[in-house]
């Protein structure tokens, strides 16, 4: 079945996944595990099973339609089958006047340093800031992630503010660098 958003760059492929991809969604972050941990929030129980990523994907596709949020994965352009190579997730959606949403990243830990997640955000941005009508993507990282700093940066986000204890990472509240992307052309909200 075509997935609900299918957005296609020059080497990757930016799907809305479906429950069946549970398998390779495990698969993705059981091998990337210690890659991505220092970055992101503890893991609940369960997150390294497939009932759990099943679970996952269908409250994603549940949120795509309640416009709450946009959650992606990443895989090889032209490849179905492919490895779940990274993940894009859009949240926080907020609508009425400020329509802004929040983005977060991941890439396989073996394919860093080719451009890749530069690449994807490039993909999905129009379709969030077009498609989806927002005016505003947050983003924020760690001091120490300047790997993350610097995707942001290439970008176009522009750093807002620096808040202190923001945000729940390896056992402890951690600072962290706000930045946002605002979207030049857009339109005045639907329904204002
Ligand atoms: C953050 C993360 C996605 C960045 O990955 P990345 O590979 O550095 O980012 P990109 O895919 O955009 O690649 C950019 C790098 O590839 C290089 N590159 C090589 N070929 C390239 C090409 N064809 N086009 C663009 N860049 C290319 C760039 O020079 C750049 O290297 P530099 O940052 O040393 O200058 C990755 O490190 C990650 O998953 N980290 C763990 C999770 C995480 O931190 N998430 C974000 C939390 S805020």
């Amino acid at each position: 079945m075509q997935p609900r958003v299918n957005i296609e760059t020059k080497r990757l492929a930016l799907v809305l996944p479906s429950p069946s991809m549970a398998p390779r969604a495990v698969a993705f972050f059981a091998q990337n595990r210690a890659h991505l941990e220092p970055w992101e929030p503890p893991r609940p129980s369960g997150y390294y099973t497939e009932s759990w990523w099943r679970e996952r994907l269908e409250r994603g596709l549940r949120e795509f339609e309640a416009d709450l949020s946009l959650r992606l994965m990443l895989f090889w352009r032209g490849q179905p089958e492919s490895p779940v190579l990274g993940t894009v997730n859009f949240t926080s959606f907020v609508r009425g006047a400020l329509q802004a949403c929040s983005v977060g990243y991941s890439l396989d830990r073996n394919l860093q340093g080719q451009g890749l997640m530069t690449e994807a955000l490039r993909g999905a941005i129009p379709y969030v800031f077009g498609d989806l009508g927002f005016h505003r993507i947050s983003a924020g990282y760690l001091p120490t992630n300047e790997r993350s700093g610097r995707v942001l940066r290439r970008l176009g986000f522009v750093v807002e503010g620096f808040a202190r204890d923001y945000l729940y990472i390896g056992g402890a509240f951690r600072d962290h660098v706000l930045t946002a992307l605002t979207n030049p052309s857009a339109m005045a909200p639907r329904g204002l």
